[in-house]
């Protein structure tokens, strides 16, 4: 326990209906730390990122971010605050190129606002060079420097999550929520991943990975939390937690991704 998480999840529940898909669920998540979120499918895990990002409310509970509670928050000024996430199933505009699609990223700290952007001003001119040269050296940060031209839906799967990863540093995240990044990955690929995902932490930016890949969790997490219907059922470090019984019964019939 630390005074002072950056981020602090408190007895947070959600119901969809009669649906009870996380039910108090407590944690903390401490300033540049790589925390694994895991748990059999239908755990809660993106319902939870979904919660923090402020795509749904929290039916109970708090969502403390940087001393901040988050729970009535729109989710645009989370993403101001610089919670910034991935999706599971990868999300990009297709019709837009790689760095178009980094540079959306940057938007939501637009200083010269949508109207001078639309308009040419000289200000945003200058800002739209800024955005530009700083999406392509994030493009280069993570391995896609050849391929900005191209239209987003042209890059093979495995680079689309690489450009997810992209936008989501465009928007200077002071945490960034990973959710299954590796999914659809090859193995050269997600050792790639493992790198880059060190090499984020050493921006100072804080972690918190949900994944299913148990090689790469264990690899990179200081920390894992461990759901099952809802609940934390464990956390602490990879070593105590991989023997845990309640962790091994609730994967067991779950396919566990070893690759
Ligand atoms: N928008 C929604 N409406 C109704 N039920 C939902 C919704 N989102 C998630 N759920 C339910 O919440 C539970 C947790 O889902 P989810 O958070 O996606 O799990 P995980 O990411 O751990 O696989 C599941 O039972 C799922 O069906
Ligand atoms: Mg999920």
């Amino acid at each position: 326990m630390n005074d002072n998480p950056l981020l602090h999840i408190q007895k947070v529940s959600k119901h969809f209906g009669g649906v009870t898909a996380l039910h108090q669920v407590n944690f903390e998540v401490q300033e540049n730390q790589i925390k694994g979120l895991i748990g059999p499918n239908g755990a809660g895990k993106t319902t939870l990122f979904n919660m923090i990002s402020g795509f749904y409310p929290v039916s109970s509970g708090q969502i403390v971010f940087q001393g901040q509670s988050l729970t009535s928050l729109p989710a645009f000024q989370i993403a101001k605050l610089g919670i910034i996430r991935t999706f599971q199933n990868v999300k990009l505009f297709p019709n837009l190129t790689v760095q178009e699609n980094v540079m959306v990223g940057g938007y939501s700290h637009s200083k010269s606002g949508l109207f001078s952007l639309i308009c040419n001003l000289p200000k945003s001119v200058r800002e739209e060079k800024e955005f530009h040269s700083r999406a392509q050296e994030l493009l280069d940060y993570v391995g896609l420097s050849g391929y900005s031209t191209l239209y987003a839906s042209a890059l093979p799967f495995g680079q689309q999550r690489l450009l997810e990863i992209a936008r989501a540093l465009m928007a200077k995240p002071k945490l960034l929520l990973l959710d299954e990044p590796a999914a659809g990955l090859s193995i050269p690929e997600r050792k790639l991943l493992a790198e880059l995902i060190g090499k984020i932490r050493k921006l100072g930016i804080t972690i918190l990975l949900v994944e299913h890949d148990m090689d790469l969790v264990m690899k990179v997490c200081d920390e894992i939390v461990v759901l099952e219907f809802g609940s934390k059922i464990a956390e602490g470090t990879a070593a105590g937690i991989q023997n845990n019984p309640r962790v091994l019964a609730a994967y067991l019939g779950e396919e566990v991704n070893h690759a």
